[in-house]
């Protein structure tokens, strides 16, 4: 087993009531919530797989595939969808080859989208590695990951 998955079980008794803080804590520690994880969990709380499968899918907070190195999250919401937001995801799946929801084979690049990140009068904007950028426009889509790829 994973070490790291050691030290989390190491933080809880093994309860079926423990299983989402055990599932964030997976999350924190791997990245992301590998199938291989999952199984473990379903092993140490012995809830059976199908179900904490289905528990971590419920919930929008976890991930099943790792982060790129550069993790973009584009925001989804209404004001950034007026604002023309499908053009810049358009404008950033073109410079990455991604598409939204995928990371890069060499793990460099992730694209997610969430319902709104809090900077609607920045809109359209996205958030590159924590850091939002503001008003974007194709032109500074480019820019941002020009040369990059
Ligand atoms: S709708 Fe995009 S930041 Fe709120």
């Amino acid at each position: 087993m994973d070490k790291r998955l050691d030290e989390v079980f190491s933080l809880f008794e093994g309860k079926e009531e423990e299983l989402i803080p055990i599932l964030q804590k997976t999350q924190d520690a791997l990245g992301f919530l590998s199938n291989d994880s999952l199984k473990e969990i379903a092993q140490y709380t012995n809830v059976p797989a199908s179900s904490v499968y289905g528990v971590a899918t419920f919930y929008a907070q976890f991930r099943f595939k790792p982060k790129g190195e550069t993790h973009i999250l584009v925001c989804r919401g209404t004001a950034c969808h007026v604002k023309g937001v499908p053009r810049i995801v358009e404008e950033i799946e073109n410079q990455l080859g991604i598409k939204e929801g995928e990371t890069s084979a060499d793990l460099k690049y992730s694209i997610e989208s969430v319902a709104c990140i809090g900077a609607c009068s920045l809109a359209p904007c996205a958030m590159v590695n924590g850091k939002v950028e503001a008003n974007l426009t194709p032109k500074k889509i480019q820019k941002l990951f020009k040369a990059k790829v």
